[in-house]
Order: structure tokens, then C-alpha cells, then sequence
């Protein structure tokens, strides 16, 4: 079996690295059986507009000039020379443990991006609607106000040898295949699931990860659904 095409299994280091997440990380282990029957749904209104269970769509936009009051640069290999970029500080705890615990198992993992502005986000998306045309566009990348990365709970992680960079074939690789089995074990979903598009707005991002918590995202991921889906916010 070649490394690209290894599925990982959640990995003992994965769970032993817990033990090293920050205080206020929510620790759970184990993946609850999956049943036909779901747990009823976290209400909207019972969500921090703020918290790890924020929610922003391309209906549901960020407050204006939103920008996270505990951004830190987390102790992560960065993609890019310099510091990692900004995370919020639950976020960054998070990463700094789940990469911990890719690296144990031999796989490396960059961050990306974090944080963005809205300006920056702005110029990302000016950026794909010239390359791509508006309608492209608009499946790839979040208009200003409505990324989750203007959150500072989003990251987009890549491969060490930044193979695949943000793109398709990313999916194939080692990174993406632990991130996949191993992140919600520290709180991360995959928020752009493939075959979600109808749901989500966005086609498969197999590197953009989310922290709802590791109790909400245990649930997703044994559930297979999306954060909308979870919070009982599918538009329709
Ligand atoms: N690529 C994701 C959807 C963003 O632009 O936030
Ligand atoms: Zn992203």
C-alpha cells in the first residue's frame, strides 16, 4: 500500500497526545457508537455567537469588523517562512497538539492559513474570481464577512513537502488521510466534506479544518455530517 493511499486508523498517539491539550479544550477519547438514531441537534439560540460552535455561511455573515480578541501565532511548522499564522487561542492549543501527534506518527503537517482579515479576505477572493470567473468563485472562496477564517477557529493545513497544496489531489495525501481519521480527536472537523456542496456552499476542502470541540466533533465525524447539519441550520 503506498503512503498516499493509507487510511489511518486514529492514532495512539493521537489519544495519548491529549493529555497535552491546553486547559478549556474538551477532552473525549472514544467515538460513540454510530446508531440510526441521532441526539438531538444543539439548538442555534443555545450557541455562543462567538464560540467554537460559531456558525457563518454565505447566509449567515460574521458581525461587522468581527475580529478574535485571542489571536496567537501557534508553536506549528508554518508552510510559509515566519511565524505560523494566527489562530485563536483554543484553536492554536489544538493545533499545536494535533501536529504533535502527526509528527509521532511520522506525518507531517503545516499550517497554512489562519486567521484572515476581512481585507485579506477580500483580496483572496478578488484573487480566485479573476482566476476563476465569479461563479467558480463562488465555490471555492467566501465573499468578505463570511469566511470562517475572519473566526480565528479555521486553519488550512497542508503536507510538509507542500504537495497538493490547497487542491483536490490534497485528499491523497498522508496529511489529509490523518487528519481525516485523527482530527476530531482534538476538537477539528473537516468542515467541506465531499458530496456536502448542496449544504455547506463549497465544493470538498480537505484541508480546511474547523474547531467546534472535541465532544461536537467526534459527532460529526461519526455521524458524517456537516457543522450546518449538527446545529440544525440547513437552509431550505
Ligand atoms: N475556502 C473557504 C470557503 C473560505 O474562503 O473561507
Ligand atoms: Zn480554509
Amino acid at each position: 500500500m503506498s503512503p498516499s493511499s493509507r487510511h489511518w486508523l486514529p492514532s495512539l498517539a493521537a489519544v495519548t497526545t491529549l493529555a497535552f491539550l491546553a486547559a478549556g479544550v474538551a477532552v473525549k477519547q472514544e467515538l460513540p457508537p454510530v446508531t440510526a438514531a441521532s441526539e438531538p441537534i444543539t439548538p442555534s439560540s443555545d450557541v455562543d455567537p462567538t464560540g467554537p460552535l460559531m456558525l457563518v455561511t454565505k447566509d449567515l455573515p460574521l458581525p461587522d469588523g468581527y475580529v478574535p480578541a485571542d489571536l496567537v501565532h501557534p508553536n506549528v511548522p508554518s508552510a510559509s517562512p515566519g511565524a505560523a499564522p494566527l489562530l485563536n487561542a483554543a484553536t492554536a492549543a489544538a493545533a499545536e497538539a494535533m501536529f504533535a501527534a502527526a509528527r509521532a506518527d511520522g506525518v507531517a503537517i503545516t499550517l497554512v492559513s489562519g486567521y484572515r482579515s476581512f481585507t485579506t479576505q477580500a483580496i483572496i477572493r478578488e484573487g480566485h474570481t479573476s482566476a476563476l470567473g465569479a461563479e467558480a468563485a463562488e465555490a471555492v472562496s467566501a465573499r468578505p464577512g463570511h469566511s470562517e477564517h475572519q473566526t480565528g477557529w479555521a486553519m488550512d493545513i497542508g503536507d510538509g513537502s507542500g504537495t497538493c497544496s490547497m487542491t483536490a489531489c490534497f485528499a491523497d495525501q498522508p496529511a489529509a488521510a490523518w487528519a481525516a481519521a485523527n482530527a476530531h480527536l482534538f476538537g477539528f472537523i473537516i468542515r467541506y466534506p465531499p458530496g456536502a456542496e448542496h449544504i455547506t456552499g463549497y465544493v470538498y476542502e480537505p484541508w480546511h479544518l474547523r474547531y467546534v470541540g472535541v465532544g461536537p466533533a467526534t459527532e460529526i465525524a461519526a455521524r458524517g455530517i456537516t457543522l450546518e447539519e449538527y446545529l440544525g441550520s440547513v437552509a431550505g
